[in-house]
């Protein structure tokens, strides 16, 4: 089976926006969603697209600021305390990378964690890991979500991770661990990898290579997650981390590239920004 992220997302989005309808009439005013954009990375500048489009279709306000890339860090940080202080701004996203003259630590931690729609804020993933209300993170609150709608049985199954960055890899393990999996963090290094996964129940990859999973490395019936978005060097389409046409006979539900994880990122993101609004303006 086959698990469509955009039709899932679609189904988020319009639970979001019916609910933008009965906030406007209370509260007098739309959720306000602000992305940065720093330089012109065509695939950031495609997600920073995809974000404000999804913004519009949920009745926000939806703001894009475009930097050139050799904006200093002491300007960003700048840009990024005004709209701190602006009360109108319910949500602030700087889409990363960054160039690597700016400190993305230094990024994540000036955006006020009221704002952090991502959830990166350092507070915020200490919130995560201690079990403590939190903002979860766009991509892995889409994967969970994805895994949900294909009831796919989380508790007491194997998962096993494949990446280990502070956006994926890491706060999904930790999702996945606190639905009662065992969960192994597995990575580019991991020795005899393919016998690691093999023994997977549930299978997410987010390595960033394209078609790095082949079909002697998933189990028969595994539900396959794939977080990549990828350029195929031989055909220059979009493609996955997993080699979807060699994997999907194997696994028992598996995720498209495109049409998965990318959109219900963006779906999750449109509800992170309305529960920021709403705990501000409610002043929680
Ligand atoms: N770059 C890749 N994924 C993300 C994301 O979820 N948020 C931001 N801000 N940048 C990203």
């Amino acid at each position: 089976m086959i698990i469509s992220g955009t039709e899932l997302a679609k189904e988020l989005k319009q639970n979001v926006k019916e609910r933008v309808e009965t906030v406007k009439e209370k509260y007098g005013r739309a959720p306000h969603l602000v992305v940065i954009l720093v330089g012109e990375d065509p695939a950031s500048q495609s997600y920073v697209k995809g974000k404000g489009k999804d913004a519009e279709e949920v009745g926000f306000k939806s703001t894009t600021i475009r930097r050139p890339a050799d904006i200093t860090e002491a300007e960003l940080l700048q840009l990024i305390e005004t709209l701190n202080a602006d009360d109108s701004v319910d949500g602030i996203l700087v889409q990363l990378p960054l160039p690597s003259h700016i400190d993305e630590d230094k990024v994540i931690e000036t955006i006020v964690k009221e704002k952090d729609v991502d959830g990166f804020h350092p507070a915020n993933v200490a919130a995560l890991w201690q079990k403590r209300p939190c903002t979860y993170p766009c991509t892995p609150a889409g994967i969970i979500k994805l895994l949900d709608k294909a009831k796919v049985q989380i508790e007491g199954k194997k998962a096993v991770v494949i990446g280990r960055s502070n956006i994926v890899g890491l706060p999904v393990s930790k999702m996945l661990l606190d639905r009662n999996a065992t969960v192994t963090i597995a990575h580019s290094r991991t020795k005899n990898l393919a016998e690691v996964t093999k023994e997977a129940d549930i299978l997410i990859v987010a390595i960033g290579r394209p078609k790095f999973v082949t079909a002697d490395m998933v189990g028969d019936g595994a539900a396959v997650i794939d977080v990549g978005v990828n350029r195929d060097p031989e055909t220059g389409k979009l493609c996955g981390d997993v080699d979807f046409e060699a994997c999907k006979d194997k696994a028992s539900v598996i995720t498209p590239v495109p049409g998965g994880v990318g959109p219900m990122t963006r779906a999750c993101l449109m509800e992170n920004t309305l529960e920021c609004f709403l705990r501000r303006i409610q002043g929680a």
